[in-house]
């Protein structure tokens, strides 16, 4: 008696342990790949793919920790007479795609949403979510982004007026993809992407979301990478492993962004915790770029297995100071000159004080690769919309 109720209590106890084991088994630390939309757009197709699955095994990026290629929008055909979703005529085979980025030991990502079309008006997922979920475990999808775009037109059409029944609706339709991926017993990352609406942090981890986006979209210009940056501030207790602040996808190596913004780009989503998904023409990367998107120690502040997202601890003329906790004790700062120019913003004086260190701290220079000491009132020099990330192993 006592024996079985012992066995009981155990076989409960282990199937428990094992959903949880499922549930949490993605997105410990933030996804990091590579997504078709930032530079390709439309244009992305089987051969594009494919291609970015070559380059980030040849540009040590999967050496780096990138993992997920991740498909965007306009991939999507029609539906057949079944409701079958079929992939158009630029992915000929979707299971033979993932095949291929499998054996590359890559994952493969797709998109959709809950709406009858996604924001390039092709096919949704609205009414088929069970069917498209299953079709995505079939191929081998391992990550799914999400996009509300026409579902608010459905959500306006069915509460008009009635902002709750509105955001109920978007908390249902989120929900019912949710479960569809899990019930298809594939772990699959699910990214939320609906812009933050209705604070999305507060209620997309209970929807089994690993990921939000908490704006609008990133343009490849500093004004948008900043303007981002800004929005994150007191997001940062919603972040841990599984669950993460989303300030969109890298704009590294796109646009008008010049070395020093591409940098600060970078470093500033690691500090973030934010999931590091480059966006860039993979095959005509520039070297530069590579090493930005490479850097083994800014990356190691992103993946960081604390998860502690940072946080803005003060700023002074233009120049903001972050910082972020590390397993072990470590810290992240980071400062970040966000003036037009240098000399707005210098002579800045580093305050320990404000960061509640005490004395003189030994660190690392994550980008010039030094040794460095931080003293307080210590003048910085850094050149607009440049940054110094440092890494300090045993703040005091
Ligand atoms: C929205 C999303 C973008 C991208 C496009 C695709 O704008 O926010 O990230 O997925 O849709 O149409």
């Amino acid at each position: 008696m006592c024996k079985s109720l012992y066995l009981l209590v155990a076989v409960v106890g282990l199937s428990f342990g094992g959903v949880i084991a499922l549930a949490q088994e993605v997105a410990q630390t933030p996804p990091m790949g590579w997504n078709s939309w930032n530079y390709f757009a439309a244009r992305v197709d089987d051969a594009g793919v494919r291609a970015a699955a070559d380059q980030m095994i040849a540009t040590g990026m999967k050496d780096a920790g990138y993992i997920y290629v991740n498909i965007d929008d306009t991939w999507q055909g029609k539906r057949d007479e079944s409701g079958v979703l079929h992939a158009n005529e630029k992915f000929p085979d979707m299971k033979a795609l993932a095949d291929y980025v499998h054996s590359k030991g890559l994952k493969l990502g797709i998109y959709s949403g809950p709406g009858a079309q996604t924001c390039a008006k092709y096919e949704g997922s609205l009414g088929h979510e069970e069917q498209d979920a299953k079709m995505y475990a079939e191929w081998g999808i391992d990550y799914l982004k999400y996009d509300l775009c026409s579902f608010r037109q459905t959500m306006d059409q069915q509460a008009p007026n009635d902002r709750p029944a509105q955001m109920k609706m978007m908390h249902d339709a989120y929900d019912k993809m949710g479960k569809a991926l899990k019930a298809t017993g594939r772990p699959i990352v699910y990214s939320f992407c609906q812009y933050g609406w209705d604070a999305v942090w507060e209620w997309a981890p209970s929807l089994g979301g690993n990921l939000w986006r908490t704006t609008g979209d990133i343009r490849p210009a500093w004004d948008s990478v900043y303007s981002i940056l800004s929005e994150q501030e007191g997001l940062e207790s919603y972040a841990g492993p599984g669950h993460w602040n989303d300030p969109d996808m890298l704009e590294v190596g796109n646009g008008r962004l010049n070395i020093r913004e591409n940098r600060s780009h970078f470093s500033m989503w690691a500090m973030l915790a934010a999931p590091l998904l480059a966006g860039n023409d993979l095959p005509n990367m520039k070297p530069e770029i590579k090493e930005i998107l490479t850097s083994k120690d800014v990356i190691a502040i992103d993946q960081d297995k604390l998860g502690k997202q940072g946080r803005r601890v003060y700023s002074e003329g233009e120049v903001d100071v972050w910082e972020r906790d590390l397993a072990g004790g470590a810290k992240a700062i980071a400062v970040l000159n966000a003036g037009s120019d240098r000399y707005s913003t210098h002579p800045f004086h580093l305050s320990l004080e404000k960061l509640g260190l005490h004395g003189a701290q030994k660190g690392r220079d994550l980008w010039a690769k030094t040794d460095i000491t931080l003293t307080d009132g210590m003048p910085i020099e850094i050149a607009s919309h440049d940054i110094l990330l440092v890494r300090i192993e045993k703040p005091k």
